[in-house]
């Protein structure tokens, strides 16, 4: 198989070599715009351009690597690019890189003119399991995540294997975290598979069975309105993990490695009070903190944390809602915690026995 269909468009797999100069012929585009960061600027574009054989003619624009980058200030030098190349409704913008170049790649699409055509080529394994599938797109500001964006499907998305190659093991245990999550909260059997898998070197079945889950869900719930949230299981915590890790750390927090500690503080509340069983609470604790050990959380900071997740745009009415597991396999959404609840999660995450990561 090395095609899906999302929402309004088609995945690839695979399929650069085939598939992508036929999909910017046939598409008309005036002309076309490749978003890069430095990193994919330097080692994912050689591999696209030397695809590129009916349409070598294109405008680079390449941003710095990092979420510093997912600005408005980034935003608005896209768009000042797409202005001063002369850019009109009938441009493509191809988005290059891991999931801040298809987040903010994808909002100054959206709102370019009104919106222009775009398409992901994610190269992280973040961004191929996750970010690059479900058509959100956002930019932070004020220090909080995602809080501006919009839901716009890219025309296109091409998931290629060969483009992790030269991704750092940090970034890839960052995308194995939402790969673990896809198991968890939607299917018990690929959780066994990647319990029993080689996580060292991820084969593409595994990524694209990742996508399939991602996919089915975002299908059945394009705005979010309910099922959607199962996804957001481990990230209330790990959102707001995230956000104080970027501010305070020298070497901050992976996405991946942020909801990976929200999973573990999620997961004890899913035991409290969704009827996570004991043992399975177990089962997923030992095996997230064995492969990726524990960050350090001290008591001093859970109000700032509590803080941060009373602003998570998930929430409703001013309450902190959760995405919980019944089971391994079965979420459950809308689940109101308490700022005790969530402290007492955060405690028994830095009680873990485990050496730091
Ligand atoms: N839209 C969504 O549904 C969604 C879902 C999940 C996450 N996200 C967002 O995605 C972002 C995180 O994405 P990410 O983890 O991909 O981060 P990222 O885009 O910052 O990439 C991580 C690092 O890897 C480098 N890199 C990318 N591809 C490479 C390659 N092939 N070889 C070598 N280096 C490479 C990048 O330059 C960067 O330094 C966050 O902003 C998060 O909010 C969005
Ligand atoms: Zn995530």
């Amino acid at each position: 198989m090395n095609k899906i269909d999302s929402i309004s468009y088609p995945i690839y797999f695979n399929s650069i070599t085939t598939r992508l100069d036929q999909f910017i012929t046939e598409g008309k585009y005036s002309r076309f715009f490749i978003l890069t960061d430095e990193h994919t600027g330097k080692y994912c574009l050689p591999y696209i351009q030397e695809r590129l054989k009916a349409n070598p003619k294109f405008d680079l624009i390449e941003i710095n690597a990092g979420e510093e980058s997912k600005s408005i200030d980034f935003c608005v030098g896209i768009w000042k690019m797409l202005i001063d190349f002369g850019a009109d409704r009938n441009a493509l913008l191809i988005n290059l890189g891991g999931g801040v170049v298809t987040d903010l790649g994808g909002f100054a699409a959206s709102t370019y003119k009104r919106g222009i055509d775009f398409i992901h080529i994610p190269t992280t394994l973040l961004s191929q399991v996750d970010a690059s599938v479900g058509g959100k797109t956002g930019i932070d500001i004020f220090n909080l995540k995602n809080i501006i964006g919009t839901f716009t499907q890219p025309k296109a998305v091409f998931i290629e294997h060969a483009l992790l190659e030269t991704l750092p093991g940090r970034q890839i245990k960052s995308g194995l975290a939402e790969m673990l999550k896809h198991g968890l909260i939607a299917d018990a059997d690929y959780w066994d598979l990647l319990k029993s898998s080689d996580l060292e070197n991820l084969s593409a079945e595994l990524i694209r069975d990742s996508i399939i889950i991602k996919n089915k869900v975002v299908i059945a719930d394009p705005n979010e309105r309910g099922l959607r949230k199962i996804l957001n299981f481990g990230h209330t915590i790990g959102h707001a993990l995230e956000s104080y890790s970027l501010n305070n750390d020298e070497r901050p927090l992976t996405h991946g490695e942020a909801v990976v500690a929200g999973m573990i503080c999620e997961t004890y509340l899913s035991h409290v009070k969704t009827g996570l069983p004991y043992d399975q609470m177990v089962e997923i604790v030992d095996f997230l903190l064995g492969i990726y050990g524990k960050y350090e959380v001290s008591e001093a900071i859970f109000p700032q944390l509590t803080e941060t997740m009373k602003k998570d745009k998930k929430n409703q009415g001013g309450k902190i809602n959760c995405s919980l597991l019944a089971k391994i396999g079965e979420c459950v959404i809308d689940n109101t915690c308490t700022t005790d609840e969530l402290c007492d999660s955060l405690r028994y995450y830095a009680s873990l026995a485990y050496a730091q990561a």
